[in-house]
C-alpha cells in the first residue's frame, strides 16, 4: 500500500467513526418534534407551578426572600432572568437598567441609565434592591427588605438546594444578544456547581427559556438534553399574521424547544393574548407543551387553567390554592427566615 492509499484508508476509518458517533435524528410522526425532543418533554411534569421572579407579590422580585418563600411554599420551579456583570458574573435581574428596582440614582447618579452589564459585581452589590418595594407596596412592606442585594446565579442555586422542598430552576437568557457567550457561561456555572449532574430525570431540575431566536440554538447546543421553552412576544414577530406566527412557533420546535411560552392578557400585566384558540392549535400541531405567563389572579387561572401545562405566576400561593395544594402561611414563613 502506498502512502496515498494509507492516508485515504485512515480518512475513511475516521469518517466512519464520526458518522456512527452521531445521534440519528428520528422525527415524531404526529408533530414537528423529534423523538428525542418528546422524550425530553416528558421529563417535565404537567401543571407545574413556576414562581416568576420568586414571590414578587409578597417580596421584592428576584431577591433572597422572594426565592426562599417560593421554595418554602412548594413551587416546582424558581424562575429567574440571567444577565452578566462587566466582570463576567451571572446574576439574577430582570430589567435592562437598574432604575426601577434599585437606588442606582443615588449611588451612581451619572450611571443610572447604563445597562447592568456595565457594572461589576462589586458595584452592583452596593445597591439596595429591596427598599423600592416598600415604597411601591406599603401594605406588604417590611423593614427587613431594606438593603437586600442582587443575587448571583450561584446564590440562587444555593437557595434551591436548601430546605426540604427541592425546586428546579427555570432560567431565562435575558437580552441574550447583549451577552455573547452567555449560553456557555450558563453551562459552565451549572456544571461547576454540579446542578446539571444532579438532575433527576423523573423530576427534571432545570428548564431553560429565551425570547431570542439567536439564543435558542445555542442553548440547544450546550444543553441538548435539557428541556427548553421558546418565549413569545407578539411585537417580536415581524408582519404579524397567522402565517408569520406559525413560522415563528415552528422555529422554536425546530431549534430544540419542547415548550412554548405565550403571554396572556392577564388582569395586571395586560400583555397580548397569545392563547387564542387558533394559536393553541398551532402549538399543539407543533407538539409543543404550553407554559404561559404571567398569572396574578384567580380569575386568570380560571380562564386559562385547562389550556396549558404549566404557568409562570407572581403568586405561586394563589396557584397552589387553586389546585387545592396545602402550603405554609406566607407571613410566618417569611418571619421564620428573619424577614
Ligand atoms: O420568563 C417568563 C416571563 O418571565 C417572560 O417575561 O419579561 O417577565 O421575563 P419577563
Ligand atoms: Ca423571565
Amino acid at each position: 500500500m502506498n502512502k496515498g492509499s494509507i492516508v485515504l484508508a485512515l480518512l475513511f476509518v475516521f469518517a466512519s467513526c464520526q458518522s456512527t458517533s452521531k445521534k440519528t435524528i428520528v422525527k415524531d410522526e404526529k408533530t414537528m418534534l423529534t423523538k428525542e425532543q418528546i422524550k425530553i418533554q416528558q421529563t417535565v411534569a404537567d401543571n407545574i407551578v413556576i414562581a416568576h421572579r420568586g414571590m414578587p407579590y409578597h417580596c421584592p422580585e428576584s431577591t433572597l426572600p422572594s426565592y426562599i418563600l417560593a421554595r418554602e411554599i412548594g413551587a416546582d420551579y424558581l424562575e429567574a432572568d440571567i444577565q452578566r456583570t462587566k466582570d463576567g458574573v451571572l446574576v439574577v435581574f430582570h430589567d435592562d437598567d437598574l432604575k426601577r428596582t434599585t437606588n442606582v440614582v443615588s449611588v451612581f447618579p451619572n450611571r443610572a441609565n447604563e445597562p447592568i452589564s456595565s457594572f461589576t459585581l462589586e458595584e452592583l452589590q452596593k445597591l439596595d434592591v429591596g427598599s423600592w418595594f416598600n415604597t411601591a407596596d406599603p401594605e406588604r412592606s417590611r423593614t427587613t427588605y431594606e438593603g437586600l442585594k442582587i443575587i448571583t446565579l450561584v446564590g440562587l442555586i444555593d437557595i434551591a438546594r436548601q430546605g426540604i422542598n427541592k425546586p428546579g430552576l427555570y432560567l431565562e437568557t435575558k437580552k441574550a444578544n447583549q451577552y455573547p457567550g452567555i449560553e456557555k457561561d450558563l453551562f459552565d456555572v451549572l456544571t461547576q456547581s454540579d446542578w446539571l449532574a444532579s438532575n433527576n430525570h423523573n423530576k427534571c431540575n432545570l428548564i431553560l427559556q429565551t425570547f431570542e431566536k439567536s439564543s435558542l440554538p445555542l442553548l440547544n447546543q450546550y444543553f441538548p438534553e435539557t428541556p427548553k421553552l421558546f418565549l413569545l412576544w407578539k411585537d417580536d414577530i415581524p408582519n404579524f399574521d397567522s402565517t408569520a406566527f406559525k413560522t415563528w412557533v415552528t422555529f422554536g420546535a425546530e431549534n430544540g424547544a419542547q415548550f412554548i411560552g405565550p403571554s396572556i392578557n392577564g388582569e395586571i400585566t395586560n400583555y397580548h393574548d397569545l392563547m387564542e384558540p387558533w394559536m393553541i392549535e398551532i402549538y399543539q400541531q407543533a407538539g409543543l407543551r404550553i407554559h404561559a405567563y404571567t398569572f396574578d389572579t384567580p380569575k386568570d387561572l380560571d380562564l386559562y387553567a385547562n389550556k396549558m401545562n404549566g404557568c409562570f405566576t407572581n403568586r405561586a400561593d394563589l396557584l397552589l390554592d387553586f389546585r387545592d395544594i396545602a402550603h405554609p402561611e406566607i407571613d410566618s414563613t417569611l418571619e421564620r427566615f428573619g424577614y
